[in-house]
């Protein structure tokens, strides 16, 4: 297949592309920053570029990472997210219907579903972790969620008025870099991974996988949205006890995990305020993470014999 994959340069493209490439697609990467992966060194938000780009290549799927996302928010202004992620959103689609591109897969965000109450966690008062699924009314709390939400919104418009068969990849962090938030701080930056790989995390391999599976599928769905991250041990009925102690959560199902995480002096975080169902991916699109905690723990056994 041809395929015009944004955001190419990036962390996510330069892992999709030549995934997608060793499967034997011809991919097009457009990307304002130039990279060994990005063919068309340009924005998703020029219009013409993006008409010309699909035209000009027979573009037969179109893959789309490319956005301004939360590390942005603090150098970028508002307007530069509405442009990038809404209207750069629009252009491709209004690119695909016009040319007749018949598979799209937007990268979109599980930030967005993360209110300002969810993100307060046990230290704002939340009595239980917040269980996320599909079925919840987003609420962002940020530019960055509420571009993407948007964007979200215009697929489901463009697969609603033109049949545009799309496939909404909400994804949990894969960043490399180490964490944002305050306990990251105390934690080394693979301790603070492997906690987040119970309820928040997946390996950049599994996200370009998701798009590989998404790829494949969307024409025989039609339109759904997916949680991607690694699948969680935990239960909705752990919720009170993942917010008020979640160690002891995590040896319920773990029993071995406090003498392999004190071997390097890991700990567990304390509180865990959300958790990422990611059934529905696994029931519908077929696709689950191949990386999880116990698969860290695992590898934490190996490195003690
Ligand atoms: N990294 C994460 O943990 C994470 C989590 C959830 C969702 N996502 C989403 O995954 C996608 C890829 O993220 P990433 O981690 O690879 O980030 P990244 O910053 O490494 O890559 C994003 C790429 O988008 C490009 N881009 C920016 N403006 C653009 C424009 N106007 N037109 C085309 N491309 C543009 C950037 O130049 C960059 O190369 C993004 O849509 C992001 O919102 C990432």
């Amino acid at each position: 297949m041809r395929i015009l994959l944004t955001g190419s340069s990036g962390w996510l493209g330069s892992a999709l592309a030549p995934r997608l490439r060793s499967l034997g697609h011809e991919v097009i990467g457009l990307d304002p920053a130039p990279s060994v992966q990005t063919q068309v060194v340009g924005s998703v938000a020029d219009r013409d570029l993006v008409m010309r780009t699909v035209a000009d290549n027979g573009i037969e799927a179109i893959i789309h990472g490319g956005a301004l996302h939360k590390p942005n928010i603090e150098h970028n202004r508002n307007e530069d997210f509405v442009e990038t992620n809404v209207r750069g959103t629009l252009s491709l689609l209004d690119a695909a219907v016009a040319f007749g591109v018949q598979r799209f897969v937007f990268t979109s965000t599980t930030s967005l579903m993360i209110s300002q109450a969810i993100r307060a966690g046990f230290t704002g008062g939340a009595r239980r972790a917040a269980w996320l699924t599909e079925e919840m009314s987003p609420e962002p709390r940020n530019i960055y969620g509420v571009t993407k939400l948007s964007a979200e919104h215009l697929c489901r418009l463009y697969h609603i008025e033109h049949g545009l068969p799309v496939i909404v990849l909400r994804t949990a962090r894969f960043f490399p870099e180490a964490d944002d938030m305050a306990h990251a701080i105390e934690q080394s930056d693979a301790n603070t991974k492997a906690n987040e790989l119970l309820f928040r995390r997946l390996t950049v391999e599994d996200a370009a996988e998701a798009h590989v599976a998404a790829l494949e599928k969307v024409p025989q769905l039609g339109f759904d949205i997916f949680i991607v991250s690694a699948p969680t041990p935990f239960r909705p009925e752990d919720c009170e006890a993942l917010i008020a102690d979640a160690p002891s959560v995590v040896v319920r199902y773990f029993p071995d995990y406090p003498a392999l995480y004190a071997r390097k002096g890991w700990t567990m975080f304390s509180s865990i305020d959300r958790v990422y169902d990611a059934s529905r991916a696994r029931e519908r699109l077929g696709f689950v993470c191949k990386t999880g905690f116990a698969d860290v723990l695992a590898a934490l056994a190996a490195e003690a014999t």
